[in-house]
Order: C-alpha cells, then structure tokens, then sequence
C-alpha cells in the first residue's frame, strides 16, 4: 500500500495540463503515493447539473490530501444555457465547487505564500515575501444571499435596522442581498492559524486586514477576534490596516509586511494583489486546509482561451504541490522542489509566455524535474 492517498482533480481548461506538470515533479520525486482521480467542473456541470458530484465528495473523504486544477464558471443564465436539454428548466443552480468544497470540509485555511524567486523577470520588487491567511468559510462567501428579496426578510430588516428604510419601498426583485457572515469562532481560528505560523517560522509580524471603519459588525468582530487571540503570543508584533489602505501600502511598502490575515473576501482580493508582485497568476499558490483534509491548488483559473496549448506556466501549481508536501509531513522533499523551482527561475533559461520566454508547460515541467 502506498504511504500517502491523494485526490487528484484535474478540472478543466488549463487545470488539466498544470495537474499533468505536477505529476511530473511528484514522479521524479518518488513520492510514495496512490493517486485517485475525480470528476469535477464544467463538464459534470454540463451533463450532470452538478459540477461537484457527490462520487467526488466520497473520494475526498477517503484520502490524506488533493491537488485541484481548475474550473470554469459562468453566470447564472449562461450557465443554464449549456446544461444537456433534459437538465433545462428544473432550477439547478451554478455554484463554484472549489467554495462548496471548502465548506463542505470544513477548509477553514486558505493559506497563500507570494514569494518573488530570485530573478524573476516578472518581480515586483526582489524580495518580497508575503504569506496570506485568507479565511476560507464564511464571510460573503457564506452562500445566504437573496434576489429577489423575500417579503418576509424585508419585514424583518425594517423592523430592526432603521438604515434599511431605502431599500424598504423597493419591489423584492429590485435589489439583492448577500449576507456577510462572519463567526467569533471562525474569526478566532483563522487568526490563531496565521499566529500560530509567525511563532513557529519567525516572522516578523501580523497585519490584520479589515474594513472595520466601515462595516462594523463583521469586520468589527473580526478585529476583535484577531487582537485577543494576538494576546496569547505576546512575541509576535501585531498591527490592522483597512483594505483599500492596505492595498496602497502593499504596493507601496511591500517590506513593511509579512504574515498577512483577512476575512475572506478581503482575502481573495489581497492575495491576487500579492500574487501580483511576485510574478502573477504563473506564481500563485494556494493551499485549502482544514483539520483533516487540505486540497491545494493554483490561484488562478481554468483560462479556456490557452486551454489545450500547452502554454501556460506551471509553477504555481508545482508551488502548490510543494505545499501538499509539507502538509502531507515530506518536508525534505519540499525543500527540495522548493529549491529547484528556485534554480529553474534564476537560471531564466526556461521561461513561459508569461516570462517573456517560449518554453512550453511541459518543458518548464520537465526543466524542474531535472534539478530534482
Ligand atoms: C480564489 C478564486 C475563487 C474565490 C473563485 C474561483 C470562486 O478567486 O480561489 O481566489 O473567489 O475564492
Ligand atoms: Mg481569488
């Protein structure tokens, strides 16, 4: 029996060929792994009218850890619009499998390095090294959204909120409402996560990132949340900054930060700022994790239009398995990817479009496989 069961899905678009890269490392690597291949995305979607099948959900219950290529979504009608003809008309719903996973198991992490590799003609600034908490449940992603609006719910929101009086005269379908949901305990555990981090990999700080100015009650707590769990590691310098002020400051004085944590939403758009500075969506790894199970994944998304080319850079997702191996305890076989997709972006020999190079998915694969 192999050591370590993971679940490998592909997706589609371009999450098929970035998965195929990995393996290529993973393999050459040795990894001593059974890997259990599950459906997922658009195609599922199309013929199933449900992009994540429940055989999927078992599959993932029954493995160590998963790697995730990517979707594609569309919106709500456009979506309807491709289901096979005999799945029209019965009111299925689009929602993106990766949030439903992430909930689903409970995935309250979703941890995010941006780190610029030295030489990397697509740096920001050399050096940069950031580490995301976004957190990975709740918040506006917590599903429980309205459009139209229920009567019944405005009656409520009236009653209790005199600053809904405008949207009170309004038909239920002429506005929509998302909740933002956001829990002392989801709060607090995401914080201890990014705390708990900077203790154990001595970092130099946690920013909290917030709108609390602003959206008082969820962001509130989250600050709230976040400053009393920074009291159990007096160590660790602690400071908040708002979003959008967060975003000037980032690009502006990258080196004043390190160990980032957000609520999710806020999360989402820090870390594809951060991303950003350390090569874009070629760089971005991303690891979902929970108490029992993490699936990790490149941040970006299932690009239909290079989809089939063998084009696109897979670093970020060969980052990404980088992180599965330390999740999964093979910290030297991390260090050692690490270190080789390291050599690989100083060398600048082997370069993807997006580096200004020609090398194709398979050749920058392979040219990593070869330092290992
Ligand atoms: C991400 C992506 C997802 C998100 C999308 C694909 C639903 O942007 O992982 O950052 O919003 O979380
Ligand atoms: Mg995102």
């Amino acid at each position: 029996m192999a050591k370590h069961k993971i679940g490998w899905l592909p997706g589609d678009g371009i999450g098929i060929e970035v998965l195929a890269a990995a393996k290529v490392v993973l393999d050459k690597l040795g990894l001593d792994a059974e890997y259990v291949e599950g459906d997922i995305g658009w195609e599922c979607w199309r013929s199933e009218g449900d992009a994540f099948p429940i055989r999927t959900i078992v599959l993932l219950k029954s493995v160590d850890a998963a790697m995730f290529g990517a979707i594609t979504s569309k919106p709500v009608k456009a979506a309807e619009a491709e289901l096979a003809p005999e799945l029209q008309g019965r009111g299925l719903v689009y929602r993106s499998p990766i949030v439903r996973m992430r909930q689903l198991f409970d995935l309250y992490v979703c941890l995010r390095p941006c780190k610029a590799y030295a030489g990397n003609p697509l740096n920001f600034k050399e050096g940069i090294e950031l580490m995301v908490f976004r957190e990975n449940t709740e918040d506006l992603y917590a599903g429980v959204e309205f459009g139209p609006v229920p009567d019944e719910l405005a009656e409520v929101l009236n009653r209790l909120s005199k600053n809904f009086a405008p949207f009170a005269k309004l038909p239920g379908d002429e506005y929509a409402l998302s909740c933002k949901l956001n829990s002392r305990a989801g709060s607090e555990r995401i914080a201890r996560a990014a705390f708990e981090f900077a203790a154990r990999s001595h970092r130099k700080k946690v920013t909290v990132v917030h709108k609390a100015n602003v959206v008082r009650a969820t962001d509130g707590l989250f600050l709230e949340s976040a400053k009393e769990v920074a009291k159990e590691f007096p160590d660790i310098p602690v400071d908040d900054a708002n979003i959008d002020a967060m975003c000037m400051w980032l690009l502006k004085n990258p080196f004043n930060y390190d160990v980032l944590v957000a609520p999710n939403l806020y999360g989402d758009v820090i870390s594809d700022l951060c991303a950003q500075m350390v090569g874009g969506l070629g760089f971005g790894c991303s690891g979902n994790i929970g108490k029992e199970l993490a699936v990790f994944e490149p941040t970006h998304g299932s690009a239909p239009k290079y989809a089939g080319q063998n084009k696109v850079n897979p670093i970020a997702t060969i980052l990404a398995a980088k992180m599965m191996l330390d999740w999964l305890g093979e910290t030297t076989m991390a260090a050692r990817l690490e270190e080789a997709v390291a050599a690989v972006i100083a060398e600048g020999r082997v370069r993807t479009y997006d580096m200004g190079g020609s090398s194709t998915t398979t050749q920058m694969a392979e040219a990593i496989a070869a330092e290992l």
